[in-house]
């Protein structure tokens, strides 16, 4: 907004309230109910007092005084809610694309004053909070589901954020004011659910499937549609690489800011952990798989003017969600508060191919010293055929170390990846079919030097036999005693 909100700091953590029960909001043209929000959502806030100590408001939103915004049939593709409530607004808008349906941006706006939110406020006034979470929801048929809380933060994590929990969005294809039955769960009930002995609460809601109706011949994994299961890598982040969080100052001399010009990783990090994720389509038949170590090397500017290259693994929190459509299926890992890499697989003539990886990082301060752009949000994208199945039934496996390029100086670099869309089997195993290797796992690269190094042998053999049989004609005929 203005310089006098220069002061509010975005460095405390969030006291999320509990136990509020949910509210519904529907937003309603020409008495035809067009979007539903349900949820109990609470609005934090940092900010400065005049004591300059940092604190944070925190505040549960209630029955909104104002529903407006609009319906998708007004823009199409688009659609918004605004809650107006007595001294601040919360704004939502939802964007369909390719009949998917996802939550563009949210804004609070809030008036800064002495009283019962802050108290004694460093500055008083309007003060605008943005952020584009896109965050990937349902079908425009179906509604989504997330009992857990939801964290959608305004610029730096940990700061000011609209936590959002026992949500059920619709904002496309809502029909008879109501949602529809159809439901797709987040990723976080997905992971919530997975560890039966897990220390954390199951969530409690009806968008949650029991865990105890149905017994899937092969898991662990979660009962949701079109939901990802993370990995049973419970296992604590090892990653040193991205255990650092924002707040961390940035030290001189770390090894991760290469020198300028160089393109390559100076860090030997620890090998990535073993990611797992499943992706279920709506009969709850695993539609893709993927296991992999992945990391992401990034080249970024620094403020001196040259380059560094950061290599940030995926950790083993790394969360998927996913989509099982008919001629292209998606997994998507959300990691590291906001980063986010899509792996996109499409259908092919026969068999199918990963043809297109996307990924949203941001230039945190810890992670990236001295950087021109500092916390700067970038994105990498990358198109072409990265591998190929050539049976529709056939999974890829390539435990060797690749290298998959993305625009933006962004590569991909994985190892011990095994992937396999466009599956129908619904059996237990963890990949179906045959076996398709790279190039770089397949034996020809062990045959080639036991042919080459066998016939040298032959030949050596072959030498020392001819030089022994002219040795000896020539001793025999010289009359001399070979030693
Ligand atoms: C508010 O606090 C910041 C430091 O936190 C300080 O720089 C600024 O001067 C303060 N503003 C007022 C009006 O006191
Ligand atoms: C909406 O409902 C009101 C009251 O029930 C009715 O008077 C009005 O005609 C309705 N409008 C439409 C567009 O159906
Ligand atoms: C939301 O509604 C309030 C009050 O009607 C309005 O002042 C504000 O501009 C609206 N916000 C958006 C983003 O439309
Ligand atoms: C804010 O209000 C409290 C009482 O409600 C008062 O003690 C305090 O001085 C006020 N602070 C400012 C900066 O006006
Ligand atoms: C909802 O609308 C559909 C047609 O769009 C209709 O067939 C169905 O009966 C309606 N359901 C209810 C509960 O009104
Ligand atoms: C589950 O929800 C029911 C009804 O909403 C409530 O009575 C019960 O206390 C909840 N259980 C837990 C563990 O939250
Ligand atoms: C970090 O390095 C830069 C460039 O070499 C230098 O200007 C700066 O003073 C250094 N900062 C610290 C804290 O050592
Ligand atoms: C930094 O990288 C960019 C993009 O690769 C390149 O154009 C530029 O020349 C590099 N700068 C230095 C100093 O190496
Ligand atoms: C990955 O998940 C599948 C199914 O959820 C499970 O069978 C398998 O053991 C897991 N593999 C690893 C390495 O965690
Ligand atoms: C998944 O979708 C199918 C078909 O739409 C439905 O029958 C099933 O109940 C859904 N499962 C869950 C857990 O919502
Ligand atoms: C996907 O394929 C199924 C079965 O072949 C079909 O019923 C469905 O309509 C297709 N969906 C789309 C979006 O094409
Ligand atoms: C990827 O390829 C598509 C067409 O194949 C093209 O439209 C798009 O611009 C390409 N994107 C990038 C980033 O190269």
């Amino acid at each position: 907004m203005t310089r006098t909100f220069a002061s509010i700091v975005f460095l405390l953590f969030i006291i999320s309230l509990h136990g509020c029960s949910a509210v519904t909001y529907k937003l309603s043209k020409d008495n035809t109910t067009c979007l539903i929000v349900e949820t109990t959502a609470t609005a934090s806030v940092s900010y400065t007092n005049s004591n300059r100590q940092k604190l944070v408001a925190t505040w549960p939103l209630g029955e909104a005084a104002a529903i407006s915004g609009q319906c998708e049939s007004e823009t199409k593709g688009q659609a918004s809610l605004n809650l107006t409530f007595a001294d601040y607004w919360v704004h939502m808008s939802f964007a369909s694309s390719g009949g998917k349906a996802s939550l563009a941006g949210i804004e609070l706006f809030v008036t800064v004053q002495n009283g019962s939110r802050f108290l004694s406020p460093n500055s008083t006034g309007g003060l605008l909070l943005t952020a584009s979470p896109k965050l990937p929801l349902s079908a425009d048929t179906e509604h989504f589901a997330c009992a857990s809380e939801l964290r959608l933060p305004f610029g730096q994590p940990g700061g000011s954020a609209l936590v959002l929990s026992a949500t059920k969005i619709q904002a496309f294809g809502v029909r008879n004011g109501s949602l529809s039955a159809k439901f797709a769960t987040c990723a976080l009930d997905a992971r919530s659910s997975v560890p039966s002995d897990s220390t954390t609460a199951p969530s409690n809601t009806t968008a949650a499937p029991s865990d105890t109706t149905t017994a899937p011949s092969d898991t662990t994994a979660a009962p949701s549609n079109t939901t990802a299961a993370p990995s049973d890598t419970t296992a604590a982040p090892s990653d040193s690489t991205t255990a650092s969080t924002d707040t961390a100052a940035p030290t001189n001399g770390t090894s991760t800011a290469a020198p300028p010009t160089s393109a390559v990783p100076t860090t030997a990090s620890p090998e990535p952990p073993l990611l797992n994720f499943t992706v279920f389509n709506s009969a709850r038949v695993p539609c893709l798989r993927l296991q992999l170590r992945a990391s992401l090397s990034i080249l970024y500017r620094l403020k001196s003017g040259g380059n560094a290259t950061v290599k940030v693994a995926l950790p083993a929190d790394t969360k998927a969600s996913g989509d099982c459509g008919n001629s292209s299926q998606t997994v998507q890992l959300s990691f590291m508060q906001g980063w986010r890499s899509d792996l996109i697989f499409v259908k092919k003539a026969s068999g199918y191919a990963l043809q297109h990886l996307a990924a949203d990082y941001r230039l945190s301060p810890a992670l990236f010293p001295n950087a021109a752009e500092p916390s700067a949000n970038r994105s990498a994208f990358g198109n072409g055929t990265y591998f190929s199945v050539a049976s529709g039934t056939a999974y890829y496996s390539c435990r060797s170390a690749e290298t998959l390029r993305l625009d933006n100086f962004v590569t991909m670099e994985t190892r011990d990846l095994r992937a396999q869309a466009f599956r129908t089997d619904n059996s237990s195993a963890e990949f179906a079919g045959s076996m398709e290797q790279c190039l770089d796992d397949t034996p020809i690269d062990n045959v080639v030097p036991i042919v080459v190094g066998a016939a040298l042998a032959g030949l050596v053999i072959i030498v020392l036999i001819a030089y022994l049989i002219g040795r000896r004609r020539h001793s025999a005929g010289s009359g001399y005693q070979s030693v």
